[in-house]
């Protein structure tokens, strides 16, 4: 029996004898296509994971309830704060920059989304928000990593690596292969950028059918970012962690500006509190944000997204005025290796894949391409965090919004959320209040110096003053144009040899070369 009489029968049996409907049409390099489509999918598999999935999604108002009544806060007693725990920060920075000094700590990038509501080609990693350096996302995160080596070896004086695991998805792998190639790694050294491919799973219509997207062309759609723990399993990565003593691992999604790489001070926290797991949040403080909440479900913790419980529940409020289910989760999170190794090793096929409706472009009879209006389908996903109710000791950690979330999630538009303008202003303001706390100044066209916003920031000197609200509203409304380099500073640290005492006049740089005013035609 040849291939295509094996896997006719293999489809009708799966019921899904559809996905051959325009084989005899096709020349040979679209059955070649379609067959490699074919040939990654075990479709007996993939009916186990619709039949769980959609099982586990339910009446949503049934689900709410019942998710209400299970609910409880994360316990004081786990958590960590930037705010309430200042004095406390130093120790949690010297612990983490420690680990990293002896090279135990990994980071590891989730990009292999396809980015859809951006709307890009490209990985979003790839993505240049306008910033004045025009660098992209990749580059950010890199030289953050690079920056980090540097601080934890001249404090501990001994080199050090961060070794930087990348996931990517078939639609994304080639692309951001040939982008660190292209640009030299960004100064890291090639073997310790590792980047690997999760998986990918047919796009289904609600009644259980894979969607043709072309006549010989299967919607495939990555597994979500908890695609991670099979993806770990199939591609020898977590051998290669033990291979090079790897305690600890910072695992954070690609699109947040503001990403505190390997973060020592959220590391230290987690290792002291000989955490296994660990998740950094952001406070929660509008009810109806969409946002998913770290909290406790039946005694285990879990992420419950916005959409999962009700109104009431969202606005629960503690005496002291802040909501009950706070801990706005950011998808940033610290593993241990031996918890990562379980969960990959043993727990992975207990999580199940999430339900998301979507718009999937697909083939009428006569083989033409629709583009639905409406969802038409589902993708199914896992989610990285889904294995938190495996963890023995597990710890969160608050810390501020505008110092470290932003996320990139879609195109420019008027009054947008999570945009390319909010993400290039959030970095800007962070930049700009770092310049303010190392006692540099900056002034308008007639050289009048600009009053200062009032940092809510932790660890910072006081010399930030408040201002009138007007004025506030006018300086966050624009920012101030100014970029720092993180080859110059990780969090803000060492800027006074470059800004204290002085006057700059906006847009301003501040590089390994020092710090420039940049004049309306460029450098
Ligand atoms: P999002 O859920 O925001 O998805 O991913 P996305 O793909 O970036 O964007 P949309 O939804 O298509 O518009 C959050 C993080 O998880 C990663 C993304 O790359 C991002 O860092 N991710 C998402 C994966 O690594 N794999 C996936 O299958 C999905």
């Amino acid at each position: 029996m040849d291939w295509i009489e094996r896997r006719r029968e293999q489809l009708e049996r799966a019921g899904q004898a559809h996905l051959l409907r325009f084989w005899d049409e096709l020349n040979e390099a679209e059955r070649a296509e379609l067959r490699g489509d074919l040939d990654g999918c075990d479709f007996s598999e993939v009916e186990h994971f619709f039949c769980q999935a959609v099982k586990a999604s339910g009446p949503l108002q049934q689900q709410q309830q019942t998710m209400d009544e299970r609910m409880e806060p994360v316990p004081k007693e786990v958590q960590g704060s930037v705010t309430r725990d200042r004095e406390r920060l130093p120790e949690w920075k010297a612990e983490g920059l420690l680990q990293i000094s002896e090279s135990k700590v990994a980071v590891l990038l989730l990009a292999g989304g396809q980015g859809t509501r951006l709307g890009v080609t490209y990985p979003k990693g790839m993505y240049n928000v306008d910033l004045l350096s025009q660098k992209t996302l990749f580059q950010i995160q890199a030289e953050r990593i690079l920056k980090l080596q540097q601080l934890a070896s001249k404090q501990f004086e001994r080199k050090c690596t961060i070794p930087w695991y990348i996931m990517t998805s078939g639609r994304t792998m080639e692309s951001t292969e040939e982008f660190f190639v292209k640009n030299g790694y960004f100064g890291l050294q090639k073997e310790n950028i590792i980047l690997f491919q999760q998986g990918m799973l047919p796009a289904m219509t609600f009644d259980g059918k894979a969607i043709l997207e072309g006549k010989s062309k299967v919607a495939m759609a990555p597994d979500g970012n908890g695609g991670l723990y099979r993806a770990l399993g199939n591609k020898e990565i977590v051998k290669n962690m033990e291979d090079r003593g790897i305690g600890y691992i910072h695992v954070y999604c690609v699109d947040n500006i503001l990403v505190k790489v390997a973060d020592p001070t959220f590391i230290g926290f987690c290792v002291k509190q000989q955490a296994d797991c660990g998740a950094k949040v952001v406070e929660k403080t509008n009810p109806t944000e969409a946002v998913g909440v770290v909290c406790k479900v039946n005694g285990l913790y879990q992420v419950v997204e916005y959409s999962e419980i009700t109104l009431v529940t969202a606005q629960k409020r503690n005496p002291d005025g802040r909501l009950t289910f706070n801990a706005g989760n950011i998808c940033n999170h610290f593993f241990t290796l031996p918890f990562l190794k379980d969960i990959v090793e043993i727990h992975e096929p207990q999580l199940r894949h999430h339900v998301a409706q979507k718009k999937i472009p697909y083939v009428d009879d006569q083989g033409q391409q629709i583009i639905p209006d409406k969802p038409n389908g589902i993708k199914m996903e896992k989610f990285v965090f889904d294995i938190f109710q495996f963890s023995k000791k597990f710890v969160v950690f608050e810390v501020l919004r505008e110092d470290e979330f932003s996320p990139l999630k879609n195109a420019d538009s008027q009054d947008g959320k999570d945009t390319p303008t909010t993400a290039r202003h959030a970095l800007m303001s962070l930049h700009h209040r770092w310049v303010l706390n190392a006692g540099g100044y900056f002034v308008d066209e007639n050289g009048t110096r600009i009053p200062a916003i009032p940092s809510s920031t932790t660890g910072m000197s006081e010399a930030v003053t408040a201002v009138d609200n007007d004025n506030l509203k006018e300086l966050t409304d624009l920012p101030i144009k100014c970029e720092i380099s993180a080859l110059v500073s990780y969090a803000g640290e060492g800027l006074d040899k470059y800004v204290a005492g002085r006057d700059f006049r906006p847009p301003l740089i501040i590089d390994e070369n020092g710090a420039h005013e940049l004049t309306k035609n460029g450098l």
